[in-house]
């Protein structure tokens, strides 16, 4: 819903409307298309290029937001079949809440284990559902029901999992079977999922050994094409009695290789620093980094804190190098005083797994660019 309360047109980690959306047209008819033909589909990408963006935009579109019955879950967070049962049923009953017809009403009938957190307000008699992870007790009969509920529906349904790869770490060793098999077996639900490890991903769809194998359409996602990203910029900055010069658009997206996050984080400051009226040209450039990384610094104090000594060290002297090579060289290791090469690889594995280094061609840089700026910097 859109408001005269907002104020920024750059929007970050939310999904506002259409008009705040950048291009991604031909993805999300694609994306359309493989779900409208009975395909699931399985979104792979870095983080923070717009998977999430993307599917809440198509969620909009009339052909899914008319015809079907929409959910989103991310899964990011969780550690175990129970969890994963415990997140897709509340999300799919906080979804359905406003909604009164015949199948919302059916929610508890069919989903009968989840009964027990079934409960009428006491003043108003409006049915609310406190349910909590501990009632959980039997998460595959729970997830029976809750494909038995998603199939009886008036709609198709389509439900996103994000963050998808995750089940493969679950405590469980059967979760992907397990699932597959249930999936398979959906004839009115379709499903997109959505990861950011990329090898994790394409090992869970692309690899013939796994039980995802070939059940779903992989697609990528690129950044968005710098010519069209920067006629946004304009656009938005002049809608507001704004202008913004079309190099500094340029430079912003070069420094970040297009990463949608990335860009629009510093689009966003660049609009809050220019007056109305006003034009932002290439002198605010500096401004707006040292301004992000200002309001980030908290949390990159935070991050440092939960990270073992060397793995401390070793990002910090990545982050030296902006894009370090050669790691595990003597050189290196002497240059930045880090014990051996080996102590040199355990660390590195412990910051791509946290997504707190990124691995490229040409070699490891620190993800964050504004934290990478920091550590080398002010660190
Ligand atoms: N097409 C787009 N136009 C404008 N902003 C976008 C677009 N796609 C994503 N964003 C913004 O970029 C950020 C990162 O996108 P997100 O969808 O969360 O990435 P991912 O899910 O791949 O990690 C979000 O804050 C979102 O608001
Ligand atoms: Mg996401």
């Amino acid at each position: 819903m859109e408001t005269t309360a907002m104020i920024n047109p750059f929007v970050i980690g939310r999904y506002v409307a259409d008009r705040y959306f950048c291009d991604r047209e031909e993805e999300t008819s694609f994306l359309i298309k493989q779900i409208r033909n009975g395909r699931n589909v399985a979104l792979i990408s870095p983080r923070r290029m717009g998977k999430t963006g993307l599917i809440r935009h198509c969620y909009r579109q009339e052909a899914f937001d008319e015809h079907y019955h929409t959910f989103f879950v991310d899964i990011y967070a969780t550690t175990s079949l129970a969890e994963f049962v415990y997140l897709l049923g509340k999300t799919i009953y906080e979804e359905l809440k406003p909604k009164k017809t015949a199948w919302t009403e059916q929610f508890f009938k069919i989903i009968s284990s989840l009964r027990i957190g079934f409960k009428l307000n006491a003043i108003t008699g409006e049915p609310s559902f406190d349910i909590g992870l501990g009632d959980i007790q039997a998460p595959q009969t729970t997830l029976d029901e809750i494909f038995a509920y998603l199939e009886a529906a008036d709609k198709p349904c389509l439900v996103a999992i994000d963050e998808f790869q995750q089940i493969g770490t679950y405590e469980e060793k059967n979760v992907e079977a397990l699932l597959r098999t249930k999936i398979q077996q959906c004839k009115n639900t379709m499903f997109i999922f959505a990861g950011s490890k990329q090898q994790m991903m394409n090992n869970m769809f692309n690899s013939s050994s796994k039980p995802f194998y070939q059940s779903a359409i992989s697609m990528g996602l690129d950044p968005i094409p710098m010519p069209i990203y920067t006629a946004f910029a304009v656009r938005l900055f002049e809608e507001r009695d704004k202008t913004v010069e079309r190099a500094l658009v340029e430079r912003v997206y070069g420094t970040f290789g297009g990463c949608t996050w990335f860009v629009q984080m510093m689009m966003n400051e660049l609009f809050a620093l220019t007056s109305l009226g006003g034009n932002c040209g290439m002198e605010s450039f500096e401004t707006a980094w040292k301004n992000i990384i200002q309001t980030q610094e908290s949390s990159y104090k935070y991050l440092l804190a939960q990270l073992a000594p060397r793995q401390k060290l070793v990002l910090q002297a990545i982050a030296k190098e902006a894009v370090a090579q050669g790691i595990t060289s003597s050189a290196f290791i002497t240059k930045y005083n880090l014990s051996s090469a080996s102590s040199v690889q355990s660390a590195i594995k412990a910051l791509l797994k946290h997504d707190m280094i990124a691995q490229e061609e040409d070699g490891y840089r620190v993800y964050d660019y504004f934290f990478s700026d920091w550590l080398a910097r002010e660190y």
